[in-house]
């Protein structure tokens, strides 16, 4: 059987950087997201009988060593649930810039889990495909469920999986996504994050961030926008004072993503209230209320640094096409 799949990024307003467990992708923190409608990647999954080998395709090309190796590790762990062997034909397309910050092993593997647990029959449940989702990237269990979402940390593999804490239609905001360059990121996220405890404030961050798990989820019930954006610009800022301080140091932002920034903050005064958010890239989200989109986006657009403003907004986890 062919699958062909969506699955949407996630932005999370409370992040994890830092693992207790690396094998099993165990965070170090819970965290809390967004899940996105319309940014994310496309995956066809079919298990082949007389394939010798999977055939992986990423954007129309054949995918690199190690590309191809994270994608046959992952249909591996599908193999050995379904208790086959059969060799899979896999074509995934991103409609947004890989490795450039924006959460693209999120989407696509949270879009492979899904494709290939299908393709092979295996009808796991919201909480499983989660479960698999994040052994492939920590980060694309959060792109499982719908709307506003938890990654419980957990203690083990049975128990770290995200879910939905309020649904897509609870509140309706307005994610986007500012592309300043599509540079890769030098460091990915994997390897950057296992010397997040040589930060001295490490531990710090680690004692606030229950405090802020469940003060966001308040927030989001009772819809305080203002308080939103300063919670989640805190905890972004707190985890690039991290990663900052960690050993050997990574700085991500270039010197347009600190204007953008900038720019922001001073809209705010100005009354146009957005909030930015960055992750392991020099690309920046803001999020919104409906009101303001138009004219952020505009007064984005004229920079000549940002190359596109991508606007999303609060939508399905991934979902069978
Ligand atoms: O799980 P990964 O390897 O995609 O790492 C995600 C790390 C951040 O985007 C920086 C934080 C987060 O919680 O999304």
């Amino acid at each position: 059987m062919k699958v062909k799949v969506f699955a949407p990024i996630n932005l999370a307003l409370i992040k994890y950087w830092g693992k207790d467990n690396e094998l099993l992708r165990i965070p170090s923190n819970s965290s809390f997201s967004i899940t996105l409608t319309k940014i994310g990647s496309e995956t066809e999954v079919e298990f082949v009988s007389g394939l010798k080998m999977d055939e992986v395709f990423i954007n129309g090309k054949e995918a690199n060593k190690k590309e191809g190796k994270r994608v046959t590790d992952h249909l591996e762990r599908v193999r050995k649930l379904k208790g086959f062997d059969l060799k899979a034909r896999v074509k995934s397309t991103n409609n947004f810039p890989k490795s450039a910050g924006l959460s693209s092993s999120a989407s696509s593997m949270a879009a492979l889990s899904l494709a290939a647990s299908k393709a092979a029959n295996l009808n796991l449940n919201e909480k499983d495909l989660s479960r698999l989702a994040r052994i492939a990237s920590g980060s694309a269990c959060r792109s499982i469920p719908e709307g506003f979402v938890e990654w419980i940390k957990g203690r083990g593999d049975e128990d770290s999986y995200a879910k939905t804490i309020f649904p897509r239609n609870h509140w309706d905001l307005r994610v986007l996504v500012v592309i300043l360059s599509e540079k890769k990121k030098e460091v990915g996220s994997s390897k950057g994050m296992k010397e997040a405890r040589t930060s001295e404030i490490f531990e710090e961050r680690l004692k606030r961030v229950n405090e802020k798990m469940s003060e966001i989820k308040k927030i989001v019930e009772r819809k305080d926008f203002s308080r939103l954006g300063e919670i989640t610009e805190e905890d972004c800022l707190n985890m690039h004072e991290v990663m900052r301080t960690q050993k050997p140091s990574l700085v991500y932002w270039l010197p347009e993503t600190v204007k953008i920034m900038r720019k922001v903050i001073d809209w705010r005064k100005e009354g146009l209230e957005g909030y930015f958010s960055i992750n392991t890239g020099q690309n920046i989200f803001v999020i919104c209320e409906p009101e303001n989109e138009d004219e952020l986006v505009k007064r984005l657009e004229k920079f000549e640094e940002v190359i596109e403003v991508k606007r999303d907004r609060i939508g399905k986890g991934a979902r069978i096409i």
